[in-house]
């Protein structure tokens, strides 16, 4: 959630810290704000809404030159999104500003406590205690921010990524780290601590993922971690492969078209390099030996969203390629269940951001079950891989649209990476059968780029429908997750009441929703899938027959759909499996164009942020 800088170097710490902010602002976008430490003075400014109106607070009233600040972009937990709630927040000595990322769960007590104490606290937050503390606590640590920082973490329960400076010592930033990302940039003459790298990726690709429960003091030239008892620690050392050109928005209107269009990049890289010269399947990553994987027999998927939509489609691959029963759950319910996990369970954590509380949370249940974990993450240096015990990366480049695009696209595929070397090693599927299907998923990414060069259909259809106050979308087998994702997509950007549905759920209930007009949209499987193709069509004839306006995808030459379908849009022939890879992708553009004709934020929908980093 919050997006986090912290900057000391040579530079305006204003301008690099606006800048990350820019980049950040998808993490949260109701306030922002930042501090700088200047000629033994404190000073800062926030305001509620976008962060463009910090900015024109900042051009009215500009702050004075400083090498040291610290930035931040809210999403709201404690305290509505108002100009007192922002962060940073000082103590009451103004010698010491903060910001966070997470939720102090004990800060009701922690309040209490420095109010008993004379603190005057301003806002309702939980961020606000914690300069108080530090307030407190410099003093008693000689006016060392790091020891101070340490000897506050001790207090707090909870998650939190904290982020303080000190006009005590105006050349230094400490964060400190417990569940909530993390990052330290790694300049020259300059450093960064971030939330992400693409805070700090203009200006560096050398980056720290700092451990759980760790403290980094930052000068311009020096990195010191410790843990929080004030022990050297260690960091691991990392190279982002992207840079600042592909967190542009590249001349789109959003980022969310630039991320469909980026689709068939984001699969090809996901597949790249996954086979040996012999011809056998390899994942470099996989940290689980053959024995290990020959061991498991039993598959559990966790994942929230979008990315738990990649897990109920790739079960179909999985239990099909391994017949390994595959569970796909979602990660907030599932620690509350009481899961059977052992040794021999392969939980499979998907999470485009690797910093998804919940699912977070479930991959330490899981291990502390001893079951095994491996995640399926885009994001390097994130928590969740480094939590993992093996990890699959999605190559889709950053994601900066809170929807989910080519995250999802590329959560199929490596989950599809992933069954397939199950059944390479559990010996389920002939090394020619696999070389088939990978064969088969090498040419996904030229059929996504014929859906997008025929996305216009969808974009007239969008401008036609969005005054629709309610959409529903159909599918069975691998068509059903599509229409779930294809549901979401419109609920989170158009704010329309939309529900995916399994086709053959219709008659059990939802078909009582269908009224005259409503637009039903069908995903109907590849003709290959003899059974299943037919009841589809029949489902359509179910809907249009009580009036509903039909909008069916259907594979490029199927004849069948014509006489039920309203509208019809084509997909490229492909397997079975793969038809979600092609099928989504007119449901992403669909609801962007709706959300764009409605006037609406595509990239920064409301109430939503990227990454979820509470529970
Ligand atoms: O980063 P993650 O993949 O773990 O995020 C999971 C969900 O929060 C995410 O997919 C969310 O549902 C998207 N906004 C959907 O577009």
């Amino acid at each position: 959630m919050c997006g986090i800088i912290g900057y000391v170097g040579s530079q305006q710490a204003v301008d690099v810290v606006m800048d990350g902010l820019r980049r950040l602002e998808y993490r949260g976008y109701d306030s922002a704000g930042v501090a700088l430490v200047s000629s033994g003075e404190l000073y800062a400014a926030k305001r509620a809404g976008k962060l463009a109106n910090l900015d024109e607070a900042l051009s009215q009233d500009p702050l004075p030159r400083a090498t040291t600040g610290i930035g931040h972009t809210r999403w709201a937990t404690h305290g509505a999104p108002n100009d007192v709630n922002a962060h940073p927040h000082t103590d009451s000595a103004d010698r010491v500003a903060v910001i966070h990322n997470g939720i102090i769960e004990n800060f009701a007590e922690l309040r209490a406590g420095l109010e008993a104490l004379g603190h005057d606290l301003l806002s309702e937050t939980d961020t606000e205690i914690v300069a108080h503390l530090l307030g407190e606590a410099l003093p008693q640590h000689g006016d060392d921010l790091a020891a101070a920082m340490r000897a506050v973490t001790s207090h707090l329960e909870g998650a939190f990524t904290l982020v303080a400076v000190a006009t005590a010592d105006p050349h230094t930033v400490v964060a400190a780290r417990r569940s909530s990302p993390l990052v330290v940039g790694l300049g020259n003459g300059e450093n960064f601590v971030a939330s992400d790298v693409s805070a700090f990726i203009a200006h560096t690709r050398d980056a720290l993922e700092l451990g759980q429960d760790q403290v980094v003091e930052v000068t311009s030239d020096t990195v010191t971690i410790t843990d929080f008892a004030g022990r050297p620690a260690e960091a691991v050392a990392y190279h982002v492969d992207w840079d600042a050109s592909a967190a542009e928005k590249g001349g789109y209107q959003w980022f969310m078209l630039k991320e469909i269009d980026e689709q068939p990049r984001a699969i090809a890289d996901t597949l790249l390099g996954r086979t040996s010269p012999d011809g056998r399947l390899q994942l470099d990553e996989v940290r689980l030996s053959e024995e290990e994987l020959r061991e498991v027999d039993k598959v559990i998927i966790i994942a929230c969203g979008t990315a738990f939509y990649s897990g109920l489609v790739a079960k179909y691959a999985i239990e099909h390629w391994t017949r390994v029963p595959c569970e796909v759950e979602l990660a907030s319910e599932f620690r509350y269940r009481d899961p059977v996990l052992d040794r021999q369970t392969l939980v499979v954590a998907i999470s485009q951001s690797g910093e998804t509380m919940d699912t977070l949370m479930a991959i330490r249940y899981a291990r502390a079950q001893n079951a095994r974990v491996l995640a399926i993450c885009n994001t390097n240096g994130s928590t969740i891989p480094r939590e993992s015990d093996a990890v699959i990366y999605t190559r889709a480049g950053p994601e900066i649209a809170v929807a989910s695009t080519k995250g999802f696209l590329s959560q199929i595929v490596a989950c599809y990476l992933l069954g397939l070397y199950l059944a390479q090693v559990r010996g389920t599927k002939y090394g020619d059968e696999i070389a088939t299907i990978m064969a088969q998923l090498q040419e996904v990414p030229a059929a996504v780029q014929r859906v997008l060069d025929g996305a216009e259909q969808v974009r007239a259809l969008a401008r036609d429908l969005a005054d629709s106050p309610s959409v529903l979308f159909l599918g069975r087998h691998t068509g059903f997750p599509v229409a779930l994702e294809g549901a979401l997509k419109l609920k989170e950007l158009a704010y329309l009441h939309a529900e995916g549905f399994a086709a053959g759920e219709l008659k059990h209930g939802p078909i009582a929703l269908v009224q005259e007009g409503l637009p039903v949209f069908v995903i109907v499987p590849p003709r290959g899938r003899d059974a299943l193709h037919g009841k589809v069509v029949s489902n359509i004839q179910e809907v249009r027959a009580r009036g509903a306006r039909t909008i069916v995808l259907a594979e490029e030459g199927d004849p069948t759909v014509l006489a039920y379908a309203d509208e019809v849009i084509r997909l490229p022939q492909v397997p079975t499996l793969m038809q979600p890879l092609v099928a989504t992708v007119p449901l992403q553009v669909f609801a962007c164009e709706v959300a764009t004709v409605l006037g609406h934020d595509v990239d920064q929908p409301r109430n939503l942020a990227k990454s979820v980093t509470v529970e």
